[in-house]
């Protein structure tokens, strides 16, 4: 399909050993064809420095706040979640509203794989290999009406499965949002999986939004309703402080968080000796969305 976007990253970024030999081989092999321009995903791929994230690193070190506020807390509670049967109301300004069944979502929807760089706003990041399918599919399941402009998304509220929501660290139930074209973009994705495999509940099993050019706390985890509004949508970590988190939370090496800088990110799984990487604008997605903020002050709208 025309509207869909091609992996910037490739497996070559997530599989330890063999990854940067292999990645060096294949860019003399397109350089040799002449062919380096018209990847220039690869071309952007080979040069930084990538590091592999295991399945381990991904799924025990998570912020997912109804399950405790440790990175580990997650990991440890989040079996509590029980996933069967999910439902997720879709409502607003949709000709179809409706409640709809995860497993009929699922049977609709074409799953791909797409390797995506995680940049959290506390200056750490990962490369994920998720799967899952764009949020567009859905919402033209459900049929988005012309007057919509904005998608609010909610977490599950289940006080009997996650113990964190007894702390009121944030006003429950989790909620984000999103412009609509944002929303629309080809690179916005609902994950349902990581490395092939059913995404843990910790990664905010059945079902998590994915905006890879945003802060990971745009992420919603367990997403149970999606509503179509024509205004912009509160947002959790905007209630709980709207100094610290805007409602774009755009990646940008250029606007410091107030209590610590936005230009270097530490990258997860590099070991003892930490390694730093310069951040890039839109977390390196710059050239795919940077078009939809285009006359914006995105040091007003953070
Ligand atoms: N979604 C819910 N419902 N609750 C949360 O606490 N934390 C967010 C986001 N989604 C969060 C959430 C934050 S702060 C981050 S950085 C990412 O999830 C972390 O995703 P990960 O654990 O898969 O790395």
């Amino acid at each position: 399909m025309a509207h869909r976007w091609t992996n910037d990253l490739t497996w070559d970024d997530v599989t330890p050993e063999a990854a940067y030999l292999k990645r060096r081989q294949i860019m003399a092999g397109i350089a040799g064809l002449g062919l380096a321009t018209a990847l220039p995903g690869m071309a952007r791929a080979s040069t930084d420095a990538l590091e592999p994230n295991t399945w381990e690193e991904i799924t025990t070190y998570n912020n997912y706040y109804e399950f405790g506020t440790g990175k580990d807390d997650p990991a440890e509670n989040a079996h509590m979640l029980t996933t069967e049967g999910w439902q997720i109301e879709i409502d607003g300004l949709v000709d179809r509203p409706g409640t709809y069944a995860f497993d009929q979502v699922m049977s609709e929807m074409t799953i791909e794989e797409r390797i995506y760089r995680f940049r959290c706003v506390e200056a750490w990041s990962m490369v994920i290999p998720w799967n899952g399918f764009e949020l567009k599919d859905l919402l033209d399941l459900a049929g988005v009406q012309d007057s919509a402009k904005y998608v609010a998304f909610e977490t599950a509220y289940r006080p009997d499965e996650m113990p964190g929501v007894a702390y009121p660290v944030l006003d429950w139930p989790y909620v984000e949002g999103l412009r609509l074209d944002e929303a629309m973009h080809p690179l916005t994705m609902m994950a349902t999986g990581i490395y092939g495999r059913t995404i843990p509940n910790q990664n905010g099993a059945p079902l998590r939004l994915v905006v890879p050019w945003k802060y990971g706390f745009k992420s919603i985890k367990s997403i149970v309703r999606i509503t179509l509004t024509d205004s912009e949508p509160p947002t959790s970590w905007n209630k709980s402080n709207g100094r610290e988190y805007g409602f774009y939370s755009n990646v940008n090496p250029e606007v410091d968080h107030p209590r610590w800088s936005q230009a270097t990110e530490r990258v997860i799984g590099s070991g003892l000796f930490a390694k730093r990487i310069p951040t890039l604008m839109f977390n390196g997605y710059e050239d795919e969305v940077a078009s939809l903020y285009e006359g914006m002050d995105l040091a007003k709208f953070y």
